[in-house]
């Protein structure tokens, strides 16, 4: 029988569309809102289980499913011990611990003999612990966000992203407790044929994240000026440059990190650079 990877992902949520849309990135065929706790793809060896993001780890660590994507936040607070293969960029977003937004705020110090209303009790017990700080932990499955409205709790300590769910409940975000962004977890013993296909799926998934950092820049430059411009380029390997139908241009193509492209746009148009694309890159082979 053929060998196939179950991967486990997030059902609904804010992983979910992601982590789909990455393995279609990587030419996995996927369906999508199928209903069924399990699809196949199609054309290539993987089946996606697809659950509540609080159940992967345990899946995960179990061998139910070999490979999981949630966020870093998730897999801690479970407490499972299971590997993290690859830490995936999207989903980016931080736990949080919030106020009502008129509230006074002057340090955690704030939170003592307050009660918190949270979903991560392991990671919040673990910073109030390292703060000194003693505080009710009131344990909620979901809805914290209204729980200071409502009287339950005085703060809550929650995943914040863009801020809004705080911002439409008039809370405030006051204190950072982890960063975290979506992984890629791994069963711990995996047959050798699964780490073969877990190894092609791993060589896609850098192919399609280093492309997603990159962009592909071109523009066309006097000649006098190519030396210069390629001194200021942080390009991975030399540039191509190729002379332009116009005397006196050539046109310079390169692959520059999207993060620094910024920095070296002034000195660009400082020398002559005109015509300048910044093209987005589907696929990256390094
Ligand atoms: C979190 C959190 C908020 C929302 C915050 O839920 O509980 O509802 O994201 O995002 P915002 O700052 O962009 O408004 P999450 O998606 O982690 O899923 P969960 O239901 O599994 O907690
Ligand atoms: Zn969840």
């Amino acid at each position: 029988m053929e060998t196939r990877l179950r991967i486990a992902i997030q059902k609904s949520g804010r992983l979910s569309e992601k982590s789909i849309e990455l393995l279609r990135n990587c030419g996995i065929k996927v369906q999508k809102g199928s209903r069924s706790l399990i699809t196949q793809s199609k054309n290539f060896p993987i089946d996606i289980l697809h659950l509540r993001d609080d159940d992967i780890p345990q899946y995960v660590h179990d061998g139910t499913a070999d490979l999981g994507i949630l966020g870093e936040n998730v897999l801690i607070e479970s407490g499972f011990e299971v590997p993290t293969v690859k830490k995936l960029g999207f989903a980016k977003c931080r736990l949080s611990l919030a106020v009502p937004k008129h509230v006074d705020y002057s340090g955690v110090n704030y939170f003592e003999g307050k009660k918190i209303a949270t979903t991560y009790p392991v990671l919040l017990k673990k910073y109030l612990d390292e703060k000194g700080v003693s505080a009710t932990m009131h344990e909620i499955s979901g809805s914290v966000e209204i729980a200071p409205n409502i009287g339950l709790a005085d703060g809550i300590c929650d995943i914040v992203s863009t801020g809004s769910t705080l911002f439409s409940n008039g809370l405030k975000e006051v204190e950072k407790v982890m960063f975290s962004e979506a992984v890629l977890i791994s069963n711990n013993s995996l047959s050798e044929e699964k780490i073969e296909i877990l190894n092609k799926l791993l060589f896609r998934f850098d192919a399609v994240m280093s492309a997603s950092q990159n962009k592909y820049l071109v523009m066309n430059v006097p000649n006098d000026k190519v030396d210069e411009v390629i001194n200021i380029l942080p390009g991975m390997k030399s540039p191509t440059v190729v002379p332009l139908a116009t005397e006196g241009w050539s046109a310079i193509h390169t692959v520059i990190a999207e993060d620094k492209f910024w920095n070296i746009i002034d000195g660009l148009k400082e020398r002559g650079a005109s015509g300048i694309l910044v093209v987005p890159i589907q696929k990256m082979i390094m």
